[in-house]
């Protein structure tokens, strides 16, 4: 028994958390530590859409701690995030920007919210990021997305 509680307490604290998901979505919650619980997703390849639902499980208002998700390819990330910097009127994502595959709204605590993907517009062989675009948090609350098996 206590070697079982050892193993589990190890792999708690070493694993990196892939949602193993089904049903073509996934939850992510958002907390008032700026901090996704999330960290990898994996979209089944035979998924048509692929729903990304974020939760703020915190109680810090939108103002002082919004979250929001924005899929990018990994490679864009960093721009969009810059870019979103100045759009505060649009939720610090810049209007029509075509390197955003899709994004939530920026909500508060207590609140969630969605986004769809179209998955035939992604590639196999893409890596692709989710992050917050509210200003300062993109550098702790993001994570890695790619199309698996
Ligand atoms: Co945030």
């Amino acid at each position: 028994m206590k070697k079982t509680l050892t193993a589990l307490a190890l792999f708690a604290a070493t694993a990196t958390p892939v949602l193993a998901a089904d049903n073509c979505a996934a939850t992510i919650e958002g907390n008032d530590k700026m901090q996704y619980n999330i960290k990898a997703v994996e979209i089944p390849k035979s998924c048509k859409t692929f729903t990304m639902t974020l939760k703020h499980v915190g109680k810090m208002p939108k103002v002082s701690m919004g979250h929001n998700i924005v899929v990018t390819k990994a490679s864009d990330a960093k721009a969009v995030a810059t870019d979103g910097i100045k759009a505060k009127a649009t939720d610090y994502v810049k209007p029509d920007d075509a390197r955003v595959l899709a994004h939530t709204k920026m909500i508060g605590g207590g609140e969630s919210a969605s986004l769809t993907l179209d998955v035939s517009k992604m590639d196999a062989g893409t890596e692709y990021t989710y992050f917050c675009s509210f200003p300062g948090h993109a550098t702790a609350m993001k994570g890695t997305l790619k199309i698996g098996g």
